[in-house]
């Protein structure tokens, strides 16, 4: 049985991360910021402890903050992971609002995780963290700013403080992993879909489209239609993580790695999702307004527009399943109308 930790545990990513290690067999313990019942993956977690017949799941839930503190140090020294999943962030959108805070908790929650790992005695966890497409940004000099398809080796130059902590965090973990201190890992993300709200991201527009088709409101989103950006469903984002943390040392050639699932433009999208909301809301007419002039316009130019993730598919098997709009459309829509009850 392996023991895993998931720091940032309330969170979008984990209320999909945490069933997936439960259901492998794994011994998980949980950490966030905030008590389970206030976080907003509360939902979906506690649907699948029920339903998994472990109602008593909050018991395994550290409230603490993951950033600085001794609560860290100390679960990594008492429970001893074997695997340690640090998803505690700041998005883009709300990092530009809040620069300083956004440096101080996803920098400092690395940080701290990273020392912690470090300091246990052999064996040492394997640290999973998520980069993100914000990663990159226009290159200088480059006709259009960046590539089409950005690539692992496309050089990063980030427009975001989120972006910027998430291109020093990855030269952080590469760091620790080259001394021999820490087995960091990686994963740069396109923006994630599941039925569980992300926190003031700028590829939050599609997340609010799948909610609005599923509770039957028109959708009001604040990026210009044509916006083309990369976007993965959760199952293969889980998958992606479990599978880079099992992968063999040996075969990686580097730290971190692009994953790619999909890459619709937001009028895609909607046509998508009006095209299949037909099957759960028979008769339903799904409406997207595209509202221009937000500031997360801005961020969503400075970012790829398709993904090529030759790397991982190369050294440890990486593949989307879910790769084209026909094949998650109907799946997250499914999962949403499941998941709200
Ligand atoms: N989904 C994230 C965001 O929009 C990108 O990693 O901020």
């Amino acid at each position: 049985m392996t023991r895993s930790l998931v720091i940032g545990a309330g969170g979008q990513i984990a209320s999909d991360l945490i069933p997936a290690l439960h259901r492998r067999g794994d011994e998980v313990r949980m950490l966030d910021l905030l008590p389970p019942e206030r976080t907003n993956g509360f939902r979906a977690l506690d649907g699948y402890f029920r339903s998994a017949g472990d109602p008593g799941w909050t018991k395994r839930w550290t409230a603490a903050d993951a950033a600085k503190g001794s609560a860290v140090p100390e679960i990594i020294a008492g429970f001893r992971p074997q695997e340690v999943y640090l998803l505690t962030a700041l998005l883009s959108a709300v990092g530009e609002g809040k620069p300083g805070l956004c440096l101080d908790v996803n920098m400092g929650s690395l940080r701290l995780c990273l020392e912690s790992i470090d300091a246990m005695p052999a064996p040492k966890a394997r640290l999973l963290w998520p980069s993100s497409i914000a990663a990159f940004g226009p290159i200088p000099g480059h006709p259009g700013g960046l590539p089409d398809p950005v690539g692992d080796d496309t050089p990063c130059f980030p427009t975001t403080m989120y972006g910027v902590t998430k291109v020093a965090g990855e030269l952080l973990g590469a760091w620790y992993a080259r001394t021999g201190r820490v087995d960091f890992r990686s994963l740069r993300f396109p923006g994630l879909l599941n039925a569980t709200p992300p926190g003031g991201g700028t590829t939050d527009f599609a997340n609010e489209m799948y909610f609005a088709a599923v509770e039957r409101r028109p959708s009001r989103d604040f990026l210009r239609e044509d916006t083309r950006l990369p976007f993965m469903y959760m199952p293969d984002a889980v998958r992606s993580m479990l599978e880079l943390t099992a992968a063999d040392p040996a075969r990686l050639s580097r730290r971190t790695y692009v994953v790619a699932g999909l890459s619709p433009s937001a009028r895609e999208i909607a046509a998508s999702i009006a095209k299949h909301v037909e099957r759960i809301h028979p008769g339903h007419r799904f409406e997207a307004a595209f509202l221009p002039g937000d500031p997360r316009q801005k961020i969503a130019d400075t970012w790829p527009r398709t993904l090529d993730d030759a790397c991982a598919r190369r050294d440890w098997g990486w593949r989307a399943q879910y790769a084209t709009l026909d094949a998650m459309t109907p799946a997250l829509l499914d999962e949403i109308r499941a998941k709200q009850g």
